[in-house]
């Protein structure tokens, strides 16, 4: 086993970008995604293990909570968590803690990837592709050294009560949201969004991608459709797609990806 483990999730790839800019200064990582369940669930050997997701609706995507319960670690093992948000951080890391009992967290803020909600470049301060995507590394490269040096934060991360609130309506709501998921004409018939969905929602019928009712808000399949067919409601024919533009598809689809 690598001496590090990071546990991500990533709907647009930003989360896997920040995860691999703290394993490269880590060394000798495995990063294990967390869109489906684990497949490396005993921590115990690890030296540090992370957590790196992003804030979805003020809580945590689809059954991130669910899947850090599952990882055993050692009592010395160093436990961290980073959560990738656009406005606000939300409860994700309070959560987090509340399972694992983190010693350091931090929040970067990157891309929007709500586009039925938010333009992308909708978040605070606003910068362009480049300048976010800057600034996030930057911001991974400050809190990979701090883990690095296993640096323990006091206290526990902050929890606002509306967030909270914001994060137990979400699942209802991303559902009800998932109703307006089509795709239109421009459809290759690719199958990438089959692939990629991380709920198993997607089925690919007569060349045509239908959607079923177990959808966790990531977006993932309509911000990489390479053809821009896919859309939820009227608002997203107009926005911009977003991902990550260090994190290609297949590596958001890997089980572990290891950085040496
Ligand atoms: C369904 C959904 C809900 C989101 N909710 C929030 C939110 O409540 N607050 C926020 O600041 N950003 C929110 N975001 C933005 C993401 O947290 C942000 O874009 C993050 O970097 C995405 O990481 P990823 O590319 O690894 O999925 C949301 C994104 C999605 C898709």
């Amino acid at each position: 086993m690598s001496k590090n483990l990071i546990y991500c999730y990533s709907g647009s790839g930003n989360c896997l970008d920040i995860a691999k800019n703290i394993a490269k200064v880590l060394g000798d990582t495995d990063i294990v995604m967390m869109r489906s369940f684990p497949a490396v669930t005993d921590a115990r050997n690890a030296e540090r293990v992370g957590f790196v997701f992003p804030c979805y609706a003020g809580g945590l995507p689809g059954n991130v909570e669910q899947y850090v319960k599952t990882v055993t670690m050692g009592p010395d093992t160093y436990r961290f968590g980073v959560v990738s948000y656009s406005g606000y951080p939300g409860v994700g890391l309070k959560k987090i803690s509340d399972i694992v009992r983190l010693d350091y967290w931090t929040g970067i803020s990157h891309h929007c990837s709500c586009i039925w909600l938010f333009p992308h470049r909708l978040m605070v301060p606003t910068l362009s592709v480049k300048g976010a995507q800057k600034r996030s590394e930057k911001l991974a490269k400050k809190a990979a050294e701090e883990i690095a040096a296993k640096k323990k934060l006091d206290g526990e991360p902050g929890a606002f009560f509306l967030n909270a609130l914001e994060a137990k309506a979400w699942p209802a709501l991303s559902k009800k949201k998932a109703e307006k998921l089509t795709s239109d004409e421009q459809c290759i018939s690719c199958g990438l969004c089959e692939k990629l969905c991380p709920a198993g929602n997607i089925r690919i019928v007569d060349g045509r991608p239908q959607f079923g009712k177990n959808c966790i808000g990531c977006l993932s399949c309509l911000q990489y459709c390479p053809a821009k067919a896919i859309n939820m409601g009227g608002v997203t024919l107009k926005r911009e797609r977003y991902h990550n533009p260090n994190t290609p598809a297949p590596e958001l689809m890997k089980k572990v990806i290891h950085i040496d």
